[in-house]
């Protein structure tokens, strides 16, 4: 079996916030086309290991790699590498056009012709947003919102999409449309995924593997197969985990 290429790998990093250490030693690689679940407590640290990836928080220490590379992650050179994040709570631009929203996820693309090329290319994965182009973005329902969040994410064509919890504040039947759509990004564009969620067995059924994260450190990384069958879910969030 040929090994798939490391795009993206964590070695050790810490952060901290003040007197409060968020990362501690945290280990984590992305390989080309996968999806993988990162799940842990409130506070765990989640948001903070998208937030240092990103560029938006600083490492206190360890490694961060791009293809073998070490990097210091600077947001605007951190998108033009090929790593979109959608943050908690799916801020899109409430009185702008979901149109609109869409050319601003791809202000990096300076060419008319290729940005109408690629709003055309994310539309086909989303046709309920097709239809409704012309309408502001805050008339859509909750779940549309996560979808033009999703949306507007790929306008920069991702190599790597980090989504902190896209599944926060929605009804379990949209949780699974918008769960279908991550998955059909990743089988379409072969994007390698990064999403946070809580605690969402639901999320096991999309991913390949997943960390579990407490505490600022990573305690369990296993296939999603062998994360369903263990309890390491339950112990971590019933605090039961020694
Ligand atoms: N800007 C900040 N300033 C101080 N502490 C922070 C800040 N952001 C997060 N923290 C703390 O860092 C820890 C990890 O936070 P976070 O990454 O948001 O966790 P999660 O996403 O898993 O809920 C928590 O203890 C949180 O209170
Ligand atoms: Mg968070």
């Amino acid at each position: 079996m040929i090994k798939k290429e490391i795009l993206l790998q964590l070695k050790n990093i810490s952060v901290h916030y003040g007197g409060v250490k968020a990362l501690d030693g945290v280990n984590l690689e992305l390989d080309e086309g996968e999806i993988v679940a990162l799940m842990g407590p409130n506070g765990a640290g989640k948001s903070t290991i998208l937030k240092v990836i990103f560029g938006l928080v600083p490492l206190h220490s360890g490694k961060i790699l791009w293809h073998q590379k070490e990097i210091t992650p600077i947001t605007y050179e951190v998108v033009q590498m090929g790593i979109a994040f959608v943050p908690q709570g799916r801020r899109v631009f409430s009185n702008l056009t979901i149109a609109e929203n869409l050319e601003i996820g791809g202000f990096i693309v300076d060419n008319k012709k290729e940005l109408k090329r690629r709003i055309e290319e994310v539309l086909d994965i989303f046709p309920v947003l097709k239809r409704k182009l012309k309408l502001k973005a805050g008339s859509l329902s909750g779940g549309e919102q996560q979808m033009l969040a999703l949306a507007r994410a790929l306008m920069i064509d991702p190599k790597i999409l980090l989504l902190d919890e896209p599944s926060l504040g929605l009804a379990p039947k949209v949780v699974k449309e918008v769960f279908n759509k991550i998955k059909e990004i990743n089988e379409r564009h072969k994007t390698t995924i990064l999403v946070v969620e809580h605690n969402i067995k639901s999320l096991l059924d999309i991913v390949h593997r997943g960390y579990i994260l407490d505490k600022g450190k990573i305690v369990f990384q296993a296939t999603s197969n062998e994360l369903r069958q263990s309890d390491i879910l339950e112990k971590v969030f019933m605090g039961k985990l020694a």
